[in-house]
């Protein structure tokens, strides 16, 4: 019979990881027992205050669905997220600075939906969606400059109100939502709206504890782009509004100063594209940087 106290138990839990055929998997639970054992006794956790966070996690579960992603937002609030992402950037050799690096990756968010329609250089993304429209244009590159033929940019976005689709009762299809590839000299060109801040979903458990801790749930206005090629590492980031409000106080860490955009208003008339806008309206350029994928 083996008998736990307070000095032997972490190490008895660690113990009958030992035989886990995976060393992947045993490392990580392994470190997840030494951490979460540490923590409980670092801050002395009493039996209600464990309970408490079991019924939030319980809660964070219950609210989830397949259009409401709570645990990600837990993830997304806490900056797991973004550890995770720049993590992942730094391994894949695709960080650095200056002209050389390649774009700098965000927080993915609970928003994405996969399949977007494809549509062609030059349409609007955010067709009946209300918001500024706005020119995005650039080019995809790999980070010594070359142009990037065929390369697909994803991309996702709120209305110009701040919100989702996803979270607009009754509306059950997709809005602001497209996906893009760039033509034979790496260029692309789309419509959407510029995008206005918005908050976080306050109405869960996320909610709940922001209240608690007085943290702000404004993110600040911003479009989503996946931006991917074969033969090179993805990026999944974000192009920030340049002035929006909190910039500097993100709920989830993910502003990057190299993602900040000055989108440029113009009067009524003819865009660069050839579009004749009968109202002002704006545009945004941005140069996305991918780095080889590695052999
Ligand atoms: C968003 O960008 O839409 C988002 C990201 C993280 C948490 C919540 C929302
Ligand atoms: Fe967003």
């Amino acid at each position: 019979m083996s008998e736990y106290n307070l000095s032997t138990l972490t190490q008895g839990v660690i113990d009958r990881f030992a035989v886990t055929p995976d060393p992947r998997l045993k490392q990580l639970l392994t470190g997840l027992i030494r951490h979460l054992h540490n923590y409980i006794t670092e801050v002395d956790l009493k039996p209600d205050e464990w309970f408490a966070a079991l019924q939030f996690l319980t809660k964070t579960g219950q609210i989830s669905n397949d259009k409401r992603a709570e645990f990600i937002l837990l993830s997304d609030t806490l900056g797991v997220s973004m550890l995770v992402v720049a993590l992942a950037q730094a391994r894949a050799g695709a960080t650095g600075s200056g002209a050389t690096a390649a774009t700098e990756a965000t927080v993915q968010g609970p928003y994405y939906w996969e399949g977007a329609p494809e549509l062609p250089n030059g349409a609007d993304v955010a067709k009946d969606t209300p918001g500024e429209p706005t020119l995005y244009r650039g080019k995809v590159t790999d980070t010594a400059g070359k142009p990037i033929a065929g390369a697909t940019l994803d991309i996702w976005s709120g209305n110009g109100e701040g919100n989702y689709d996803v979270d607009i009762p009754g509306l059950n299809e997709m809005r602001a939502r497209g996906k893009i590839r760039t033509d034979a000299q790496g260029n692309y060109w789309f419509w959407s709206i510029r995008p206005a801040y918005y908050p976080i979903p306050t109405d869960g458990p996320v909610g709940t504890m922001l209240n608690a801790t007085h943290r702000q749930p404004n993110r600040p206005g911003h479009i989503h782009l996946m931006v991917s090629a074969p033969g090179h590492v993805p990026v999944t980031t974000h192009l920030f509004v340049k002035g929006t409000p909190y910039l500097d106080a993100d709920p989830v860490y993910g502003v990057r100063k190299s993602l900040i955009v000055d989108y440029q208003r113009h009067p009524a008339g003819k865009a660069s594209d050839g579009r004749e806008m009968n109202a002002p309206y704006w545009s945004a350029d941005y140069d996305f940087r991918l780095a080889s994928a590695k052999q």
